[in-house]
């Protein structure tokens, strides 16, 4: 269980509340392949909350996840500063399902290490963790700043 302050700030309300609306959004889900309907609802920095779902493809490695479609729809309703507090991912098979390798690397580029994440385990249990514990070393925008001035062009 993450420990930092700033994961207190999100009280047990806001938690159940994301978590029901990811829930809500993983019912308007396109996965005719998978059968497998996910959502998400990521809570911003500046309290503006916003939700995607998965948008399946027959060619199908252009599927795009849940969380996916919940960043580009909250870049483009809200501009490319948005930041997050936390993200909850849901769906209606009743598995257990947390953000995917590249869903990692999506929301790190706008969340931080103790972004808190909350996803379902299990039996249907509520588990939560921050982006920090499930992609850690992640790339980061700060590695394309050059740092060797000789090497610019
Ligand atoms: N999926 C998501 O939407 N988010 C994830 O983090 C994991 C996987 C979707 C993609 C695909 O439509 C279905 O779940 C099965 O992989």
């Amino acid at each position: 269980m993450p420990e930092r302050a700033q994961l207190d700030l999100i009280n047990h309300a806001q938690r159940a509340r994301l978590r029901e609306l990811a829930a809500s959004a993983a019912e308007n889900s396109y996965s005719p392949y998978s059968r497998f309907r996910v959502g998400a609802a990521l809570l911003l920095e500046d309290g503006n909350i916003v939700t995607g779902c998965n948008v399946e493809n027959c060619s199908y490695r252009l599927t795009s996840c849940a969380e996916q479609g919940a960043i580009a729809r909250a870049v483009a309703e809200y501009g490319p500063a948005v930041r997050l507090r936390a993200v909850a991912v849901a769906n209606l098979n009743g598995a257990a399902s947390m953000p995917c390798g590249a869903c990692r690397q999506t929301l790190t580029e706008f969340g931080d290490d103790d972004t808190l994440i909350l996803y379902p385990g299990e039996g249907g249990s509520e588990q939560e963790t921050t982006l920090g514990e499930l992609l850690p070393f992640a790339f980061r925008l700060e590695f394309l700043e050059p740092r060797d001035e000789s090497r610019e062009s």
